[in-house]
C-alpha cells in the first residue's frame, strides 16, 4: 500500500512527503455506551489508513484518495466544505484543529486504506485520526492524544453528521498491539488488558454479512436521543450508573421505545465489566456468553440488527461457537465471533455454506490482529 501510494505522490506532486498511519477497530463489548457515559472495551486492528503527506506553502489542501481514484482541493475555511464525502473527514478534522487554535497551512496529500468501507470497523475514524495526528506532528501543535480523538469525533458531528461517541477515534489514537483497551466514557480514564486469544486456544474473526452499515443520517442518532431522553427523565446526565429499577420507575413517563432502548444500555454497562474481569481471569467462555447476551439485546431492545446478523449469531451458536455479537453501530456490518481453534474451520464452512443459501452471497471473513494505532511511519 505505502508502496503504491508513494508512487501516486510522486506523479501528482513530484516530491516526497511524510508517512502517517491509523487504525480501524474492533470492540469486544460495550456498543452503544459511549455517548452514555458508559465504557467500551476496543482494540485497534491491523487495518487502517495510510497517507503521505507534505505541506505545500499554499493555504488549500490537495488531496488524492487511491482507492477511489478521486482528486479534490479545498481551502482552510468554514465556506470550503468540499463535496466528496471522503474529503470532508479531512477537512473536518483541519477545522476541528483551527479551532482548537492549531496553526495549520496547506498541503498535498494520498491516502489509501485495507479497512473494510461500512463494516462498522471505523473505517472514517482511521481516516479522522491519521490526519489528526500528522497534523499535529507535522505543525508541531502539542495537541494531547484525547484532544486528538475529539478532533476526529468534532469531525463526525460538525461535518458528517454521525453524532458518535468517542470510542472509535480513541481506539484508533490509542491503540496498543496486543492489547484491548477499556475506557471510562465519563470520566476518561482507561486500561490497556493484554489480549492473546490464541494463547488460551481461541480465535477472534469477524464475518461481514456485506449489509452496507451507513450511519450518516441514520437511526443511530435516534438511538442517542432516545437514551439522552431517558437520562433526563432520571435526572441524569448520562445513563451510566442507572440501575433497572430506576428505570422501571420510570416507565410511565416514557415511551415503550425508550424503555428498550435503555434496558439495552442498562444491561450492557455490566457486561462490559463482567467480560473484562472474566478476560483477566481467562474464563473465555463468560466472556462469550456476554457477548450473545449483547447481540440479542442489541437485535431485540436496541433494534439495530437486521436479519442477516441475527443469522449469523443463531449460526455462530449452533456450531458452538463461543461469543459472537454484532460489532459497531451495527445496521449492517460484522459480527465479531469469539471461536475456539479446534472449531474454527467448521464454523466458517458452515456458516459461509448456510449464508450463501439463504442471502445469496457468502460473509466476508476477516481475521483481525491487534495492533497500534496512529502513528508515524
Ligand atoms: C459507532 C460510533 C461509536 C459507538 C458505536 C456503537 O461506531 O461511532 O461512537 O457509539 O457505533 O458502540
Amino acid at each position: 500500500m505505502k508502496e503504491r501510494i508513494a508512487e501516486k505522490f510522486k506523479t501528482l506532486f513530484g516530491e516526497e512527503g511524510d508517512f502517517f498511519a491509523s487504525a480501524g477497530r474492533i470492540n469486544l463489548i460495550g456498543e452503544h455506551t459511549d455517548y452514555n457515559g458508559g465504557f467500551v472495551f476496543p482494540g485497534a486492528v491491523d487495518k487502517g489508513i495510510i497517507a503521505e503527506i507534505r505541506l505545500n506553502g499554499t493555504d488549500k489542501v490537495c488531496a488524492y484518495a487511491l482507492d477511489l481514484d478521486e482528486y479534490c482541493e479545498f481551502g482552510l475555511n468554514e465556506e470550503d466544505l468540499p463535496n466528496q464525502s471522503w474529503a470532508r473527514y479531512i477537512f473536518g478534522v483541519c477545522r476541528e484543529t483551527i479551532k482548537r487554535g492549531g496553526k495549520i497551512a496547506g498541503f498535498n496529500t494520498v491516502f489509501a486504506g485495507d479497512v473494510p468501507l461500512g463494516a462498522g470497523m471505523s473505517s472514517s475514524a482511521a481516516l479522522e485520526s491519521t490526519f489528526a495526528f500528522a497534523l499535529n506532528y507535522l505543525f508541531d501543535l502539542g495537541i494531547d492524544k484525547f484532544e486528538l480523538a475529539k478532533i476526529g469525533q468534532a469531525t463526525e458531528h460538525n461535518y458528517c453528521g454521525v453524532n458518535c461517541g468517542i470510542m472509535d477515534q480513541f481506539a484508533s489514537v490509542f491503540g496498543k498491539k496486543g492489547n484491548l483497551i477499556r475506557l471510562d466514557c465519563r470520566s476518561l480514564e482507561y486500561e490497556y488488558f493484554p489480549f492473546d486469544p490464541g494463547q488460551h486456544g481461541y480465535r477472534l474473526v469477524l464475518l461481514n454479512s456485506c449489509v452496507k452499515h451507513e450511519l450518516v443520517g441514520s437511526p443511530y442518532n435516534d438511538r442517542r436521543a432516545s437514551c439522552e431522553r431517558v437520562a433526563k427523565a432520571l435526572g441524569q446526565e448520562f445513563l451510566r450508573g442507572a440501575t433497572m429499577e430506576q428505570l422501571d420507575a420510570i416507565k410511565d413517563r416514557i415511551s415503550e421505545e425508550d424503555y428498550k432502548r435503555a434496558h439495552y444500555v442498562i444491561g450492557e454497562e455490566k457486561r462490559v465489566l463482567d467480560v473484562c474481569d472474566a478476560l483477566a481471569k481467562g474464563d473465555y467462555e463468560t466472556v462469550g456468553k456476554r457477548m450473545y447476551e449483547t447481540h440479542w439485546g442489541l437485535s431485540k431492545d436496541y433494534e439495530v440488527s437486521c436479519e442477516e446478523l441475527d443469522f449469523l449469531a443463531e449460526t455462530a451458536e449452533k456450531c458452538g461457537v463461543t461469543g459472537c455479537r454484532i460489532m459497531g453501530g451495527g445496521f449492517g456490518g460484522c459480527t465479531i465471533n469469539l471461536v475456539k481453534e479446534e472449531l474454527y474451520d467448521r464454523f466458517i464452512a458452515t456458516a459461509s455454506e448456510e449464508f450463501c443459501k439463504k442471502f445469496g452471497h457468502e460473509p466476508k471473513v476477516i481475521d483481525v490482529v491487534i495492533s497500534d494505532g496512529a502513528r508515524k511511519l
